[in-house]
């Protein structure tokens, strides 16, 4: 039962996009289940040919894409924005990578339509501020829920393609004129800029449900890649402060139409401290000298949106209710270096509200806006990481801390990541 799912234990960014770079290696499909353009996934190559490496940031297109062995594919679960699709493959092929032949995308995933991002703009102007990314994530989903939502498929057919983009860009247009007193869209330009896509993405569309079956019988070894991270579910992340999809291991059946008896392994990628960015509860979040040095020397700046990130320490608790309701079955701790130069690092052991334990974890935004962290805490090693190159060589009080996460969370730790490089990936034996 070759599928393995990777997913965000956190709030996103934790750095699956290197991850699956590292596994891809020894995979032949990589696979993109849910979110869109809304994910920053970053790959760093190595120098070659006298070039120096170069940093990637993908936002749709599957972290297996440096890999030429390997397809990439879209599933029915994203939603696609084909304007930031073009922009990609553009950026890829001019960097001589080939996408013809590699990239399939499904005939069911809905489309990212102006209308959305506009808004997704409007309704971030009001007072109940999610903060997120502006890339029209919540009302495509919200029309695919609907059941008005514009799939891939309807790219194919011209009459059908105009008929669904007339009335939704009029009744978005009413929308936004009279809830938002914003801008209203023209109809013309947008089909006629929508049917210019089908031309372009012809040959990418496909039943990628039936490619990715197909490709079980023959035993291909698939990896599932998830976008953002488990506190951001729509289900059992911190509502209503989430994306508007599933990144929990779940969301990798549903978003790729494969069945749960084909999946083997949940890896979950676990950033060696927490950050979250957008608004919502953060019960370990430093506003202070500590929280800004994480940002500082992990460049803790968003991938998509630029936006500084929240920072805090590594948060258990929601880590052990991330390992529960994802099934993750081992992980890699990312991004320790980071915290190389700490005299002393934090772990957050449990939460307390008005005083008392809290033996549950709470997903009402109130209780969580108000629980007060218990840490436990950790001499750090104040040594540099990112050149060492075997697990057993990190500095004693590095590995004492990765071994309490393990612990913490009752979970092997199977990878530790020292830095962006592929190289600075060590095993954990
Ligand atoms: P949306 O997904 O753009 O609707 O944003 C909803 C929330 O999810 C906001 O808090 C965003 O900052 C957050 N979010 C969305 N995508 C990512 C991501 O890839 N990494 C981290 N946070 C994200
Ligand atoms: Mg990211």
């Amino acid at each position: 039962m070759p599928v393995q799912i990777i997913v965000g234990a956190q709030w996103g960014d934790e750095g699956k996009g290197k991850i699956v770079d590292h596994l891809s290696e020894n995979v032949d499909i990589v696979a993109r289940y849910q979110g869109g353009a809304n994910a920053g996934h970053t790959v760093v190559l190595p120098p070659k040919n006298g070039k120096p490496e170069k940093e990637f940031v993908l936002h749709l297109i599957p972290s297996g894409i440096f890999h030429k062995h390997v397809t990439c594919v879209i599933g029915n679960g994203v939603v696609l924005d084909p304007v930031a699709l073009m922009t990609e493959i553009q950026q890829l092929k001019d960097a001589g990578i080939k996408i013809t032949g590699r990239l399939r995308i499904s005939h069911n995933a809905h489309l990212i339509m102006p209308y959305h991002k506009l808004l997704d703009a409007a309704r971030e102007k009001g007072v109940e501020k999610i903060g997120t990314t502006g890339r029209g994530i919540g009302p495509a989903y919200n029309d695919k829920y609907m059941r008005t939502g514009i799939r891939v498929v309807d790219l194919l057919n011209r009459e059908v393609l105009c008929k669904k983009l007339k009335r939704n860009i009029e009744t978005s247009n009413e929308i936004l004129s009279k809830l938002y007193h914003s801008q209203e869209l023209d109809v013309d330009s947008i089909i006629n800029e929508y049917q210019e896509f089908d031309r372009k993405f012809d040959e990418f569309i496909t039943d990628t449900s039936e490619y990715l079956n197909n490709a079980l019988k023959k035993k291909k070894v698939i990896l599932a890649e998830g976008a953002q991270g488990a506190l951001l579910d729509v289900d059992h992340g911190t509502y209503p402060y989430v994306t508007s999809s599933n990144p929990t291991s779940g969301g990798a059946c549903t978003g790729l139409g494969i069945p749960p008896t084909s999946i083997n392994s949940i890896v979950g990628i676990v950033k060696a401290y927490s950050t979250r960015v957008g608004n919502g509860p953060f019960p370990t979040e430093l506003k202070n000298e500590i929280g800004d040095n994480l940002r500082k020397i992990g460049g803790e700046y968003g991938a998509t949106t630029g936006r500084p990130r929240r920072c805090g320490w590594l948060d258990a608790v929601s880590l052990r209710y991330s390992v529960r309701v994802n099934g993750i079955q081992k992980v890699a701790i990312t991004k320790l270096d980071v915290l190389d130069e700490f005299k002393e690092i934090k772990i957050c052991t449990g939460f307390k509200v008005g005083g008392k334990k809290l033996n549950h974890y709470p997903t009402d935004t109130q209780t969580l806006d108000t629980v007060e962290p218990v840490y436990q805490t950790f001499k750090g090693w104040q040594a540099k990481t990112s050149d060492i190159r075997k697990y057993n060589k990190l500095p004693k009080e590095a590995r004492l801390y990765v071994e309490a996460i393990g612990k913490m969370i009752e979970t092997k730790i199977w990878v530790v990541s020292v830095g962006a490089r592929r190289d600075q990936t060590l095993m954990v034996k």
